[in-house]
């Protein structure tokens, strides 16, 4: 496995590739590697000729509030990780060689970005658009993958590919779980002991939702309340409970089609986030 920090270098090593005609699949992350990322590169080596991944922890997608200084490094660990399952390049530049100077453009997102993380994170997928804009035409990779732990992450993603003519494709990759079901994160490490123990009721609570939906009920409203009573059992303070079209991320009156229940709540020290995406059959619509 080749580490780079700097650009010309990774330039040179895709140019290398390319002249190969290899195929590239790339891994973005911030690094603090876990079998989440690890089964993305799994993915990534198993249908690439060469796989890339980035550790890179973005300035420009933290809030001021936000945890950018504690966020958890540990390149050192993240280095065998990566090469055990297979990575070629990993790219870990600094922030001077990713943003050099105050930046001149900076990409905006328009759309799926008033509700969930977005609407309480104002600001953050501007920065994941623009550092991904960044690595994209750097890799220039045949096949990016996102975990849909992230899920609005994916759907504005998908709609950035789309306006700006990427030629890449996206592949989302299902969430891995703890045995007890809680969902793998840089940030669980930050969670007490008590908490940890708590923890699983996010996806319980996800899984009474679907339930309730997938055994007729429709009103998002009563799906919203059995997944608030569940998640009130934490002593997390419930951050958004959101129940919308996927990937388009809107309102639904009456749940059908791929619809996404999403959740964030705050532990002392950590902001988990989870979700469940699941297609309802339209009222007509057989039942598989
Ligand atoms: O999902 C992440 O870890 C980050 O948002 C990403 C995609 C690497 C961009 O910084």
């Amino acid at each position: 496995m080749k580490v780079v920090t700097h650009i010309r270098e990774l330039k040179e090593l895709i140019r290398m590739n390319q002249r190969k005609q290899h195929s590239v699949g790339f891994v973005p992350t911030m690094g603090f590697l876990h079998e989440g990322h690890l089964q993305l590169a799994k993915e990534a080596r198993e249908q690439n000729d060469v796989v890339v991944m980035s550790i890179f922890v973005n300035p420009l997608q933290f809030g001021p509030n936000e945890d950018f200084e504690s966020y958890p490094r540990d390149i050192k660990r993240d280095q065998c990780l990566a090469e055990a399952i297979g990575v070629d390049i990993l790219f870990t530049p600094d922030v001077k060689e990713m943003y050099k100077e105050k930046p001149s453009v900076t990409v905006s997102v328009q759309k799926r970005t008033d509700v969930l993380c977005g609407k309480k994170r104002p600001g953050h997928f501007d920065g994941v658009a623009t550092v991904l804009t960044k690595l994209f035409h750097l890799v220039e990779p045949t096949k990016v993958y996102f975990g849909l732990k992230d899920a609005q992450q994916v759907a504005v993603i998908d709609a950035m590919m789309e306006d700006f003519f990427f030629d890449i494709q996206l592949v989302s990759v299902p969430t891995v779980r703890e045995e007890d079901g809680l969902a793998k994160s840089s940030r669980n490490v930050y969670l007490s002991e008590a908490e940890r123990q708590e923890a699983p009721t996010l996806f319980q609570a996800l899984k009474r939702g679907q339930t309730a939906v997938e055994n007729g009920e429709r009103d998002p409203k009563r799906v919203h309340q059995l997944i608030e009573k569940e998640l009130l059992k934490t002593s997390g303070e419930i951050d958004y409970i959101g129940i919308y079209s996927y990937p388009h991320l809107e309102p639904l009156q009456s749940l059908a089609g791929q619809v996404i229940i999403a959740i964030a709540v705050k532990f002392s020290k950590a902001r988990l986030i989870d979700n469940v995406i699941f297609h309802v059959p339209e009222s007509g619509e057989k039942h598989v």
